[in-house]
């Protein structure tokens, strides 16, 4: 059994200070065997908001690697944006923008979906694609890790990342079974399972710790990963709520046909 804690989109800068401390104790009680965190750090890329980032990352007891989003970047500075865009995270989280990780029999593939030429859209490089797919375990559960969603939701009026469909597809037939994305503030899981990409599970998280109302809430996600059985508890702390809820539990079995969602005791509905 491998536990994964999925955390997107922390936002320091502009984040929930009262959430933070019951953040940290529901992850690291969590029992996670590995910690990822799909990007947006910070909200507005500067170097204080990195350092509030870095010192919640020190305070996680599980091992944990990063990503960045498109707030992790300047936007406004436009000459540093361009010339030297990740020098602040790299200072801070990590000079490994794509990292790997293992926990269990779980691989993570990390990549850089930021484009700093297209704030907002974010893209999958063509390099990106080839080595994640050149590295997969095939004795593993093969995951990517990136900020920018493969899919969404049709309502979501946000641009998919140039290149995501390309990579969605040639990951799913490449034999990855997970994604773990984040940047639209909006939970999602079960209901992109009926997008034509079965085999491919994309777990689109919500925000950790973002303080902008329209958000309603903040959650984060723990995988439990057993076989081909997949649990996914999503933690939630609604914004006029000072912690966490019990999970929301969602079970998921993959087969020949791919993912099929589980009907499960849910437990407490935010
Ligand atoms: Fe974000
Ligand atoms: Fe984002």
């Amino acid at each position: 059994m491998t536990r994964i804690a999925h955390l997107s989109d922390l936002h320091f800068g502009f984040h929930r200070e009262d959430l933070v401390e019951p953040l940290l104790e529901r992850v690291n009680g969590s029992g996670a065997d590995l910690v990822v965190v799909t990007g947006d750090l910070t909200h507005r890329g500067r170097p204080g908001q990195f350092r509030q980032a870095a010192e919640f990352l020190a305070r996680l007891t599980a091992p944990h690697m990063a990503v960045p989003g498109n707030h992790d970047v300047p936007l406004y500075n436009i000459p540093v944006r361009f010339l030297r865009p990740y020098a602040d995270y790299d200072e801070a989280i990590s000079p490994d923008r794509a990292p790997t990780g293992a926990a269990g029999w779980a691989r993570v593939h990390g990549i850089n979906s930021v484009d700093p030429f297209a704030w907002q859209r974010g893209v999958v490089h063509e390099d990106d694609i080839g080595r994640v797919l050149g590295s997969l375990d095939a004795l593993a559960v093969n995951i990517v890790a990136l900020h920018h969603p493969l899919q969404q939701l049709p309502q979501v009026d946000k641009e998919l990342a140039r290149r995501a469909p390309e990579a969605l597809a040639r990951f799913e037939a490449g034999g990855v079974r997970i994604a773990l994305t984040g940047h639209l503030h909006l939970w999602a899981v079960g209901s992109l399972l009926g997008l034509g990409h079965p085999h491919l599970l994309q777990v689109q998280a919500g925000t950790a710790l973002c303080a902008r109302l329209d958000d309603r809430q903040n959650e984060f996600a723990v995988l439990e990963i057993e076989g081909d059985d997949l649990r996914i508890e999503r933690h939630v702390a609604p914004m006029d709520e000072a912690g966490f809820r019990a999970p929301e539990l969602l079970d998921f079995t993959r087969g020949e046909g791919g993912w099929i969602e589980l009907e499960t005791d849910r437990g407490i509905t935010p």
